[in-house]
C-alpha cells in the first residue's frame, strides 16, 4: 500500500462562522472531492483563547482584535483533516488570503468562490505542522486521532 511510503498527515481547518452560515454543504463538497479524511469534525463557537491560539503570530497586529471577533462571534465548523501532506494541501485548496488575489490565481479554491473578504475569508488552516499539533490538542484535547 502506498500509505507505507507516503504517511498521513493531520491538520487543523476550520470553516469560519459567516461561511458556516451560508456555505458549509458547498465546502465540505470540495473537502471531499480533494480527498481529505475528516478524522473529527464539531460545530463550536471558538473561545476567545483558542481564536488568539491559532493567530499568535498576529498578535498585535492592526487586524487583530477584528480577527478574534470574527472568529468567535458564531458556530465554525472544526475539523481534523487526514492526508499525506494534509497540511500544505488544505492551504492550497484554501487558496490566498485575500480572495481578490485568489479569483486570479486560484480560481477553483476555497476563498476565491467563497470568501466575502480579506478577514472573513471563509476558512482557517494551520500553516505547519507544529502549528496543527498545537491547534488540534487546543480544540480537540489530547485525542487519539483514526
Ligand atoms: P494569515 O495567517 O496571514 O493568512 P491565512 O489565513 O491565509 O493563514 O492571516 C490570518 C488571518 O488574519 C486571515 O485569514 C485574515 C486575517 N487578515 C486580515 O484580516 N488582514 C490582513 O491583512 C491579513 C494578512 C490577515
Amino acid at each position: 500500500e502506498l500509505q507505507f511510503f507516503f504517511p498521513q498527515e493531520h491538520t487543523l481547518a476550520l470553516i469560519k462562522p459567516a461561511a458556516a452560515k451560508k456555505h458549509k454543504d458547498d465546502i465540505m463538497q470540495k473537502v471531499k472531492e480533494a480527498g481529505f479524511t475528516i478524522s473529527k469534525i464539531k460545530e463550536e463557537a471558538l473561545t476567545h483563547e483558542m481564536a488568539t491560539q491559532f493567530y499568535k503570530d498576529h498578535k498585535g497586529k492592526p487586524f487583530f482584535e477584528h480577527l478574534v471577533t470574527c472568529m468567535t462571534e458564531g458556530p465554525s465548523v472544526v475539523m481534523i483533516l487526514t492526508k499525506e501532506n494534509a497540511v500544505e494541501e488544505w492551504r492550497q485548496l484554501m487558496g490566498p488570503t485575500d480572495p481578490e488575489v485568489a479569483k486570479v490565481t486560484s480560481p477553483e479554491s476555497i476563498r476565491a468562490q467563497f470568501a466575502q473578504d480579506i478577514l472573513s475569508n471563509a476558512v482557517h488552516g494551520s500553516s505547519n505542522r507544529e502549528h496543527a499539533l498545537e491547534s488540534i490538542e487546543c480544540v480537540f484535547g489530547e485525542i487519539d486521532i483514526d
